[in-house]
């Protein structure tokens, strides 16, 4: 009978441990930060004489499966590039950076950066990973399940905006800090916004510390722009999801049917740009935004655009920042970019 208290449950051993080696922050419910002026940007978006729509309103719940699906569409090589040079290079990757805290911004299922765990649990060095995403359920099943998959590390999730998260996070007790920004979302800003996100990368980072960023190349326009409309329509459901998004968040009355999908590269910006055109003159109305808009047949709503780089450029953009290149890893027919540098 005394054995019986003395025994170890092995179960709760193991919950102690994952409960130990992880911590979740949600800056997003915190008091101290101002909510977001709910739908500002959209009133300002419709209200121009070239109407937009800004990318995030992709991401409801719906949104965020099609996504997933357009990472794994035959004509969406992005995802699948990036992966591959992860795969060959992520041991020569984290023997360059050694032990380290490693941010990622916009980490979803941190599918990719398991490639790098299992390169640091190869080579036994330490790491903190720090996961951050605006969901907050991802962010957290995510978590669990590397915990379970990666007994060395420790995750310290924050459910955050990339601006809140580089502002809150706290001096590392690692002798060195890694920003990882995969998936060539970087694209998706313009070079303003652009600029000011890597001052605010620049800010979270000190001297000796690096930035691990995987940007989308220029290539044949062919390819580029069968990858944004694809044939089985995964990418159209996902561009007019934003329609469907801003009728629930704001009480809308947008047709759907009345919008059709076109991505079309722009040779001069080098980007592509997608929207949603208006197959008839119509008016919406967002009773929530108090917001009546007009609509001319043909007209579009620019939905989002998706910057395509080479490579001079992105050094050039991180000389700029105080950023040394140390390394480019591309795939075989260049179009993709992994850069790892370093804060001088
Ligand atoms: C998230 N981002 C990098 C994607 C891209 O390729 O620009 C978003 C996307 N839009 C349509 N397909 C994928």
């Amino acid at each position: 009978m005394t054995a019986f208290y003395h025994q170890v449950d092995p179960h709760s051993e193991i919950l102690r441990d994952l409960e130990n080696r992880l911590h979740l922050e949600n800056l997003l419910k915190s008091n101290c930060y101002p909510k977001i002026d709910e739908g500002k940007d959209i009133i300002e978006g419709l209200s121009s004489s070239n109407k937009s729509i800004p990318s995030r309103y992709f991401y409801d719940d719906k949104g965020s499966i099609l996504f997933e699906k357009i990472c794994e569409l035959p004509e969406y090589y992005p995802t699948r590039t990036e992966g591959k040079i992860l795969q060959q290079y992520a041991l020569e990757i984290a023997q360059m950076i050694g032990s380290c805290e490693l941010v990622e911004l916009g980490s979803g299922s941190s599918t990719k950066t398991r490639l790098l765990f299992d390169a640091y649990q190869q080579l036994d060095y330490p790491l903190c990973y720090v996961p951050v995403d605006v969901s907050g359920s991802i962010l957290e099943t995510s978590a669990k399940k590397l915990l379970v998959d990666y007994p060395f590390l420790e995750v310290s999730g924050l459910v955050s905006t990339y601006d809140l998260a580089l502002q809150k996070l706290e001096k590392t007790s690692f002798s060195a800090r890694t920003i990882a920004f995969l998936g060539s979302t970087l694209g998706n800003f313009s070079p303003q916004q652009c600029d000011r996100f890597l001052q605010q990368v620049t800010s979270a980072l000190n001297p000796a510390d690096y930035f691990l960023l995987g940007v989308d190349l220029q290539k044949p326009i062919e390819v580029l722009e069968a990858a944004y409309n694809d044939a089985q329509g995964v990418t159209a459901a996902f561009n007019l999801n934003s329609l469907n998004h801003l009728n629930w968040r704001f009480d809308g009355n947008f047709e759907v049917s009345l919008f059709e999908h076109r991505a079309i590269y722009n040779r001069e910006l080098n980007r592509i740009e997608m929207r949603l055109f208006c197959q008839r003159s119509h008016q919406v109305r967002l009773e929530k935004l108090n917001l009546t808009v007009n609509f001319t047949d043909g007209e579009s709503i620019l939905t989002e655009i998706s910057r395509k780089f080479d490579l001079s450029e992105i050094q050039n953009t991180l000389m700029k920042q105080g950023i040394n290149l140390l390394e480019v890893w591309t795939d075989s027919q260049q179009w993709f970019g992994l850069f790892l540098g370093q804060m001088q």
